[in-house]
Order: C-alpha cells, then structure tokens, then sequence
C-alpha cells in the first residue's frame, strides 16, 4: 500500500523512531532509518536502513537523497550538521532547523520563553566561575545546573540543595562550567506536560494535560487527563507562540506545577515519553500527529480519549536480561533493545479505564512481575 507516495527518514534508530515508524508503516509511508546497528529497535519496522552515524553530515545527506522529509527522536543533532547533510537536497526536515537550533541549547531556549512571557523558573547563563558562586547566592544556594546541551533522562541536570553538593559539582566540573545554565531550585507541586503539534497551515492540535511523576529525575509514570487553572493562559501563550515562529510538527512542554502558576521546565521539539499513553488511550496518537504535521496533512477533526489513562514506563535496574511475567494488566509495548542497563527504558505499558485509582492499582500489580 502506498496512498501518499511520501518517504520519510528518520534519524535514529532507538524507541521513539521504532514507534514512529510503526505508526509511519501504518499510514503507507516508507520508512528509511538512520542508524549505527541493524539491531537498533527501529530497524525491523522500517522499509529500507542505512548504515551510518546521525551526527555525521555525509551520513545524513545519504538518507536525505532517497526521502522527501527527515525528522528525529532525539533534540541534539547540531542544527548545522543537519543543514549540511541535507546540502542541495530538497528535503525538508521537520522540525525547522532554525527551530531546532534553538531549542536544543537550553540558553537560547530560556530566551525564547523569556521573550513570549511564557513563565519558567530563574535562570542564570554560566559565563565562568564567578557566575557559577553568584548563582549559588542569589538563588539562595538551591538551585540546578543543567548542560546546555544534550541533557536527557537526568543526565546532565544536578540538583543542589547543600554546599557539599555544590563544592562536588564543582570538583567534577572544573573548566567546564560554562557548558551549564543554572537554574533556580523549584519547589513544585508536580510535573506535568503538554503535548502540542502544529501543522503547515497553521493548525493546532493539544492533549490534555498529562501528569508525570519523575524518580531520579527520569520519567516513572503518567496519567490523566489533568486540569490546572494556568492551563488556559498557558496554552494561548504557547499557541501564539508557535504561530509567531510558525513552528511545524509536534513539540512538548515540561511544566512545573507550583499552585496558582504553571511554568515550563523544558520544551522539546519531538515526540516524548509523556505522550506514548495517547497509543492506546486516544483515537489518534503522538506519532499520527507529528507524521501528519510532517506530511503537510489536517488533523482529524474529532480525538476521542478514554475516561482516564495511565503510562507506566518500564526503566533497567541492572545489566541482567529481563524477565516479565505473563498476564499483565495493561497493554506492553516494548522496545526489543539489545542490552539492559540502569536507567535504560525498555518499555512501557498502558492503561485505560474509569477509575484513576484502578489503573494505579493495576500498575503497581503489574511492577511485581517484571525483573529488570
Ligand atoms: N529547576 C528545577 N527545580 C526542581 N527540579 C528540577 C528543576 N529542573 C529539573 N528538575 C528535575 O529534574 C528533572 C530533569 O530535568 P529536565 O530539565 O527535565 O532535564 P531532562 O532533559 O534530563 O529531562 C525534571 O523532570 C525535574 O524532576
Ligand atoms: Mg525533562
């Protein structure tokens, strides 16, 4: 079947391409993935695969002559490595480069919400040592450091609350501070997200907002729907936003639940671990939407959702094999990686119903039987 003669490539071979491209086969695109390794998880879904690194220019410009359009799963390809790769081609890569050049580098980022009013915690750029021991005071010696650059799952993002923990930083850190934005310490309430896409014509599309709950500063759980009063502010603000820099394809933004104010702990400009519950909770997920958005396509003009929805993702503890029990209570999707390690995510599971309480119940039920 092909209905819309589109070829699409993705850079990147890890879950987030093996979900698009799962949702891409379905909707008759073919697929060609980017990856070091055949056994990437991605690889066996897609049409066709080249061999070759996603930071490497010559590499990109080898997928980017045999597809109409490239887009990614991870923010942090260097914005000028793509623009080279994709050289006299006239493919397109969703996001804009322009786009992804700002928001992979958390200074400029923190700028673009500084410029649209969008409330996020205080920031400080590290321009030297000094700035870092100013930081420190004025955010009252609780604060984060977090690198500019590349930073996911935690890695990258140290929270200080003591002097111990700063003279570590600062230990391990020696000459490289200036690759860090700190930012001030945020007592909140919760985190949550939004999930947003936008399309060539100016469309928008929103979830509901999600609920997420971090351990070790990495994501554990999610659910949903969710409400705040800031939302509806918020998502005016977002959405002139992304209308005034005509943004294209899907985006989500961190937030901090602090009370009376929502503000933006981070913006990514891709499909996100937050959003795999609208997989399986909503009539059209994460994927479909930033793959139509990519394919100059409308969204539909009704998603039906679940009363409630839970996301329970499933992240190594060890390098042992993992070992799941059958007979679980939501819907498993997961990921095939070669290896298992700590922190790694491996998979995630599903669950929708009435009751919010329930699926909790049936996520913690299902926890018991998976050995990572
Ligand atoms: N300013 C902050 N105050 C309190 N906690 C924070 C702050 N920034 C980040 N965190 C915690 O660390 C986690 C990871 O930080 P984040 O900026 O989202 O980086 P990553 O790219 O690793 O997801 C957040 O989800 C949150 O739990
Ligand atoms: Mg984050």
């Amino acid at each position: 079947m092909a209905i819309i003669g589109k070829k699409i490539g993705i850079l990147g071979g890890g879950q987030l391409a093996q979900m698009m491209t799962q949702r891409a086969r379905q909707m008759g695109f073919h697929v060609t993935i980017l990856s070091d390794d055949k056994d990437d998880p991605a690889v066996g879904y897609a049409n066709s695969w080249i061999k070759g690194k996603i930071y490497n220019e010559d590499d990109i410009l080898k997928l980017a002559r045999v597809v109409d359009a490239i887009t990614l799963e991870t923010e942090f390809i260097p914005a000028r490595t793509i623009a080279k790769g994709l050289g006299k081609t006239k493919t397109r890569c969703v996001p804009k480069l322009d786009h992804l050049a700002i928001l992979q580098d958390r200074w400029p980022q923190k700028e673009l919400l500084w410029d649209y009013q969008i409330p996020t915690a205080d920031f400080i750029k590290i321009t030297g040592k000094d700035d870092l021991e100013a930081a420190y005071k004025v955010f009252d010696g609780e604060l984060v450091l977090k690198k500019r650059l590349g930073g996911h799952d935690g890695f990258g993002t140290y929270i200080i609350k003591t002097k111990t923990q700063f003279e570590l930083f600062k230990r391990t850190h020696k000459n490289l501070e200036t690759q860090f934005i700190a930012e001030k310490l945020v007592h909140f309430k919760s985190e949550k997200s939004l999930i947003v896409c936008r399309n060539s014509k100016g469309d928008i599309f929103m979830y509901p907002l999600l609920n997420s709950l971090q351990k070790n500063q990495q994501c554990f759980r999610v659910w949903g729907p969710d409400h705040h009063p800031a939302l509806n502010d918020l998502t005016k603000k977002i959405t002139s936003l992304l209308n005034h820099i005509d943004y294209v394809g899907l985006i989500t933004f961190e937030l901090f639940d602090v009370g009376s104010k929502l503000l933006v702990n981070e913006i990514t400009p891709r499909v996100h671990n937050s959003g795999h519950i609208t997989q399986d909770a909503f009539s059209f997920d994460q994927f479909e939407m930033h793959l139509r958005a990519l394919a100059d396509q409308t969204f539909p003009l009704e998603v039906q959702s679940t009363k409630t929805f839970l996301m329970q993702n499933i992240v190594g503890t060890s390098t042992r094999k993992p070992a799941i029990e059958v007979g679980l209570q939501g819907k498993l999707h997961w990921y095939d990686k070669k290896a298992n390690k700590p922190k790694k995510k491996l998979g995630h599971i599903n669950y929708f119903g009435n009751s919010l309480r329930s699926l909790v119940t049936l996520a913690d039920y299902d926890l018991k039987k998976i050995k990572c």
